[in-house]
């Protein structure tokens, strides 16, 4: 049986740093909307350009599209044994949608990890961090610096900060993120899936208490590692 987990939270909480963490540790695909969204960008395909100019203003890009992009990604063979889902489902409509798609795989969301922290922690951790160009590995110049200045520890490629990282848009991102997606919190919680955690913790700490929870939940399912 598959394992599907999705990462819960609001912008900058640290979504993306424990799935990588995560994926490390259980040997399931890390799917970021985010990353595919930014990965179109970079191809300049059609849905890059239409995402662009939603994710330039904090938006959210229209659900259909969004659904049909993780929808492909998750029926590739190297989401067999599930994945960890980080930025999607992000409205109830899309929520819907994955249960739909789940059950066509015989599957369903096992476990919806809520991380969470005020906005001002937010705010500052979006403004301190920087990503790898190639491959997308996270840091931040206070919390997790690289080794060497500007450069990816594990790849050696340019760091760069996020064009949706720029104050207005952070602002704008979090009050999106608290009208449309903070539903799926009740959601999750009224399906018994939801295990809140302390995103305020350091980056291992969060990470502990997230395999902890999973393990617990774990008992006959499969994993790869
Ligand atoms: P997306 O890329 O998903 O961004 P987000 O949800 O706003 O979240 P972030 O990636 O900014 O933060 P994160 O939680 O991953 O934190 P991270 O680990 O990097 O979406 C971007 C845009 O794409 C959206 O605005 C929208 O336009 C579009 N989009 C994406 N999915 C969509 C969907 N499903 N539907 C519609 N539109 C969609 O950490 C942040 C920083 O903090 C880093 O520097 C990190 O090193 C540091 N840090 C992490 N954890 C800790 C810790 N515990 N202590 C100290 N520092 C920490
Ligand atoms: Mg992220």
């Amino acid at each position: 049986m598959a394992t599907y987990i999705v990462l819960l939270g609001p912008p900058g909480v640290g979504k993306g740093t424990q799935a990588e963490n995560l994926a490390a540790q259980t040997g399931l695909i890390h799917i970021s909307s985010g990353d595919l969204f930014r990965e179109n960008i970079k191809n300049q395909t059609e849905l890059g350009r239409l995402a662009k100019s939603f994710m330039d203003k904090g938006e959210l890009v229209p659900d259909d599209v969004t659904v049909a992009m993780v929808k492909d990604r998750l029926a590739r063979p190297d989401c067999k044994a599930g994945a960890i889902l980080d930025g999607f489902p992000r409205t109830p409509v899309q929520a819907e949608a994955l249960s739909r798609l789940l059950a066509g795989f015989k599957g369903d969301v096992n476990f919806v990890p809520f991380i969470n922290a005020d906005p001002r922690v937010l705010i500052e951790r979006l403004s301190d961090r920087w990503i790898c160009r190639t491959q997308g590995h996270i840091y931040n110049i206070k919390s997790n610096p690289p080794r060497v200045a500007g450069r990816c520890d594990l790849d050696g490629s340019e760091l760069y900060q996020r064009d949706d990282d720029k104050a207005g848009t952070v602002t704008n991102r979090i009050k999106v993120y608290a009208e449309q997606t903070a539903p799926l919190i009740a959601y999750y919680r009224g399906q018994n899936k939801l295990v809140e955690i302390d995103g305020t913790q350091p980056i291992e700490k969060v990470t502990d208490a997230l395999l902890s929870v999973i393990r617990k939940g774990q008992a006959g399912m499969s994993w790869s590692k």
